[in-house]
């Protein structure tokens, strides 16, 4: 599994501002979409390019253009929502499906609620969440891709916990992970330390 974390001094940057418990929701969804969209920008590096004949309005040359490959961007619900404008601003003809997840509070294990995709024939796919703790949601939204037929499948993340990422490089190292930054640990609720907090409820105003 190919594990980066972005630490472009803009991401690093912008991360501190959301973590912060005074930044409220209308602030923590525009830094959540700008975040994405830095991040976004590395992980479609790699992105083919084919040539195109165009003209200027001084002469006709080849350009580059991306080629046809088709992408799909899975949030996984809820707080992935927030992440979904970031990636379509980089890439508007992608794809979007969605995985309904949410941590029993008891069990603290993933429950699958929801789960629709586009097309999988041929289409790489990047799963969106902001938060990457116990990795429970993400190696079930993967897995839940994967029984569809899914072989390529990138996972971006902006907060993951060390026990998450080892979860994920041993149930999924086909898989390659994003992350914008690598914190301590998770406390006894399963919250990311230092983290910043119920990434849903932030973004939504629930609690
Ligand atoms: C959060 C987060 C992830 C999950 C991470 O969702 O958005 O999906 O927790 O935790 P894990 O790695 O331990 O599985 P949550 O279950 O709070 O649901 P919500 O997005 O609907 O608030
Ligand atoms: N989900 C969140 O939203 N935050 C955490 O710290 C852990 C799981």
């Amino acid at each position: 599994m190919h594990v980066q974390v972005m630490d472009h001094p803009l991401i690093q940057h912008k991360i501190t501002l959301m973590r912060k418990k005074e930044t409220g929701s209308k602030d923590f969804r525009n830094l959540l979409e700008e975040i994405t969209m830095l991040m976004g920008y590395e992980i479609t590096r790699d992105l083919p390019l084919e040539n195109v004949a165009i003209e200027t309005p001084v002469a006709t040359m080849t350009g580059k253009q991306i080629s046809g490959k088709k992408l799909g961007i899975v949030p996984v619900l809820r707080a992935g929502l927030g992440m979904v404008q970031g990636m379509l601003n980089l890439i508007p003809m992608a794809k979007v499906g969605h995985i309904g997840l949410y941590r029993d509070p008891q069990t603290l294990e993933p429950v699958e609620y929801y789960c629709k995709l586009p097309d999988v024939e041929n289409r790489d796919f990047i799963i969106v969440d902001p938060m990457l703790a116990t990795g429970g949601s993400s190696v079930a939204a993967i897995q839940m891709l994967k029984d569809k037929g899914v072989k390529n499948i990138r996972f971006m993340c902006i907060i993951a916990a060390p026990e998450g990422v080892e979860r994920m490089t041993k149930a999924h190292p086909d898989v390659d992970l994003y992350i914008g930054a690598l914190d301590d640990h998770l406390n006894e609720q399963k919250y990311i330390v230092p983290g910043l907090g119920d990434a849903g409820d932030r973004i939504f105003g629930t609690k």
